[in-house]
């Protein structure tokens, strides 16, 4: 199977399924990564590991429906089987979200539905929260709001600033995503609709 993998930053996520591909775990290769930024420290992890890149700036677009409508014809060229977003900080478009229905996947900073959007740490840390997490889930026309897949949960501690809170969360992303993606690579997940299955049981 092949997955193309669309980051604007850091991209450890992306660098837990590189990593899950070459051991084997995931059972595919990242054929592609896909960049908004070009100084996104992930493409460095691709070439690092051999996996060519594309940086396709939205700054070069007129308009949101411009840019996805590229970004769709960016990523069709490597025909994926799994479309992946590991920290790609930009809303997609109705069109763009059609198009590959059933084979986005994203991962989020938080137990959703709590804490759509930005900021989630220090949100969750505001309210009192006394867990806190991360959640994959298939994309939909909603922002953050798809069918979840599976969720992690950590302690948020009387001490905790935001980052301290990111770093645990980030644990369990590194552990949650590429175990997703294995999962839809053997091909056991699937989406209907508003529903996420996984070997022929709702989630
Ligand atoms: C992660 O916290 C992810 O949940 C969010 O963006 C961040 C990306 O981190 N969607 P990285 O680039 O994978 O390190």
């Amino acid at each position: 199977k092949s997955i193309v993998v669309l980051i604007s930053g850091s991209g450890s996520n992306l660098q837990a399924i590189i990593d899950a591909c070459s051991s084997g775990f995931i059972p595919a290769k990242v054929s592609a990564v896909i960049s908004n930024k070009a100084n996104a420290y992930g493409l460095v992890r691709a070439n690092d590991a051999g996996i060519s890149t594309q940086v396709l700036s939205h700054k070069t677009y007129s308009s949101r429906d411009k840019y996805d409508a590229a970004l769709m014809d960016a990523i069709d060229q490597h025909k994926p089987d799994l479309v992946v977003l590991a920290g790609f900080m930009r809303i997609l478009t109705p069109a763009f979200v059609q198009h590959f229905t059933g084979r986005l996947l994203n991962i989020h900073p938080s137990l959703l539905p709590k804490y759509q959007g930005l900021d989630t740490h220090q949100r969750a840390i505001t309210a009192g929260d006394s867990e806190h997490g991360c959640s994959v889930h298939f994309v939909t026309e909603q922002l953050d709001g798809g069918p979840v897949i599976l969720q992690a949960k950590v302690p948020v501690f009387s001490d905790d600033d935001a980052l301290s809170l990111a770093e645990r969360v980030h644990e369990q992303e590194h552990r949650t995503y590429p175990l997703v993606v294995r999962w839809f690579c053997q091909n056991r997940l699937q989406q209907q609709a508003d529903q996420a299955w996984l070997d022929g049981n709702v989630l």
